[in-house]
């Protein structure tokens, strides 16, 4: 496994739609671990293809709802897409390319993806509030979206820096 480098939103590339993983090969499950690296060593939940330089429909996401005890896992989702959303969610939502910044974003509670696996297996997984928030955004990014198109607002630096994340 290897680190690849993060774009940041000046890369032109992070603007463009991916194209659908077609083969599901030793260089796509190298892909997916440098990218599952790259995004444990960011401290992020969840990651895309083009954000580390490659136009392919390919994200991970960090499950994070899990029991007591059990540990987070990466769904790893290609060529993805949402076929149900419910309930909505409002709240302060970042990015590995846009660093330092973040913004109130509006998304539903409830997100099902389908999706196919490393090996090309479909599957289906519900998500639910941070997981959800973070199918929206990883498969935005697929079609060349950033969230900052989405906010509300962005956070001030007050607000970045104040005492209420602590409380
Ligand atoms: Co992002």
């Amino acid at each position: 496994m290897a680190l690849r480098n993060i774009v940041t939103k000046e890369d032109k590339i992070l603007y463009k739609k991916c194209r659908p993983v077609v083969k599901f090969n030793d260089r796509l499950h190298i892909l997916l671990d440098d990218m599952a690296e790259t995004l444990y060593k960011a401290n992020g939940v969840g990651l895309a293809a083009p954000q580390v330089g490659i136009l392919r429909r390919a994200v991970l996401v960090i499950e994070t709802n899990v029991d007591e005890g059990e540990e987070e896992f990466v769904i790893e989702l290609i060529n993805p897409e949402i076929i149900e959303a419910s309930g909505e969610q409002v709240g302060a939502e970042g990015c590995l390319s846009v660093p330092g910044e973040y913004g109130i974003v509006r998304r539903p509670d409830v997100v099902k993806v389908r999706a196919q696996d490393r090996n090309g297996e479909w599957f289906e997984y519900e998500g639910e509030g941070l997981t959800a928030r973070c199918f929206c955004h990883e498969i935005e990014h697929l079609d060349g979206h950033l969230f900052t198109e989405k906010c509300e607002r962005m956070l001030t630096e007050e607000e970045l820096s104040g005492p209420s994340e602590e409380e």
